[in-house]
């Protein structure tokens, strides 16, 4: 797995030692992670590895060994079961000392998961708990375990349930990340053979706004580039009104304008730029411009 991971086309990467770990191989996984960043070349996907949570014993050997021992292609550390905006800063302090003490150039990045009651209680302040933040995940199956759901797969649709259970979640989760600028993120979808709903489940947050979900299995990350790349059309029209809206804003010095039969003004711009930015990113050129 380790071996393959860098050739599967995924946006990021992370090397677990936290759950897909048994307790006592979690000290012997530092250093095949280690050597796996090391030695492999990871192209250019963001690289990370979860450590385990502030509650285990395991915590700061895994930050200290991982950080002291990979070179500066490590970008990130994943901190799971984030409850509060102290574990974050906790983390940040323990970060700045290894950078200092190896002469590190280049500064760890956090991504943190939100994956229990608390840590969703909390997830505003944890959200704006450090600079070092790039991403806010949900992980939906400890969720489910720490809100004692009645369900034995965390993340899949509720059938009795009249609605999305997580809708909620979703939202206060993406709501508080966008506050502070970071990237949120969906987290596992555990019936991996089932393509379809994973589709389905995949579109949900990326119809509220989120930037993209984890992939447990290669046929998940070809899945996910799908859902959260725009469509061709989306990028060519998106180019469209960020032209048409510059040419007015501009040239005509107008601040609102009709573009076909809709009115376009600032905001448009800004939900443009966000469909050119994702769609660059996902290797998208814009058609030849026509005269109708
Ligand atoms: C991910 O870690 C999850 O618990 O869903
Ligand atoms: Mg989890």
């Amino acid at each position: 797995m380790l071996g393959k991971a860098p050739t599967l086309g995924a946006d990021m990467v992370f090397l677990d030692l936290e759950d897909s770990v048994a307790p006592l191989e979690k000290e012997s996984a530092r250093d095949n992670v280690v050597k796996a960043i090391n030695d492999s070349d990871w192209g250019d996907s963001v690289l990370c590895v979860r450590v385990n949570a502030w509650d285990t014993k395991w915590t700061y050997r895994d930050v200290i060994h991982i950080v002291e021992n990979s070179s500066e292609r490590l970008d990130e550390l994943m901190l799971p079961k984030v409850q509060s905006a102290a574990e974050i800063v906790a983390l940040d302090m323990l970060l700045t000392q290894i950078e200092e003490t190896m002469g590190r150039e280049a500064t760890v990045g956090i991504e943190a998961q939100i994956e229990t009651t608390r840590g969703l209680i909390n997830v505003e302040e944890i959200c704006a708990a450090s600079p070092r933040l790039e991403t806010i995940i949900f992980g939906p199956a400890d969720f489910a375990a720490s809100m004692e759901m009645p369900v034995l797969t965390g993340g899949v649709q509720i059938d009795e349930y009249p609605g999305d259970h997580f809708h909620y979640v979703f939202s206060k989760i993406l709501m508080a990340g966008r506050a502070n600028g970071l990237q949120v993120i969906d987290g596992p979808f555990l019936k991996i053979k089932d393509l379809d709903a994973f589709y389905d489940y995949a579109s949900r947050t990326h119809t509220l706004g989120y930037d993209g979900k984890w992939a447990l299995h290669p046929t998940q990350v070809e899945a996910c580039n799908k859902v959260y790349s725009p469509t061709q059309e989306q990028f060519d029209r998106a180019h469209d009104i960020l032209e048409a809206y510059e040419h007015a804003t501009g040239t005509e010095r107008r601040g609102a304008v009709m573009f076909g039969d809709e009115m376009i003004d600032e905001a448009s711009r800004k939900m443009a730029i966000k469909f050119v930015s994702r769609g660059e990113r996902a290797g998208l050129e814009r058609s030849p411009v026509t005269d109708d």
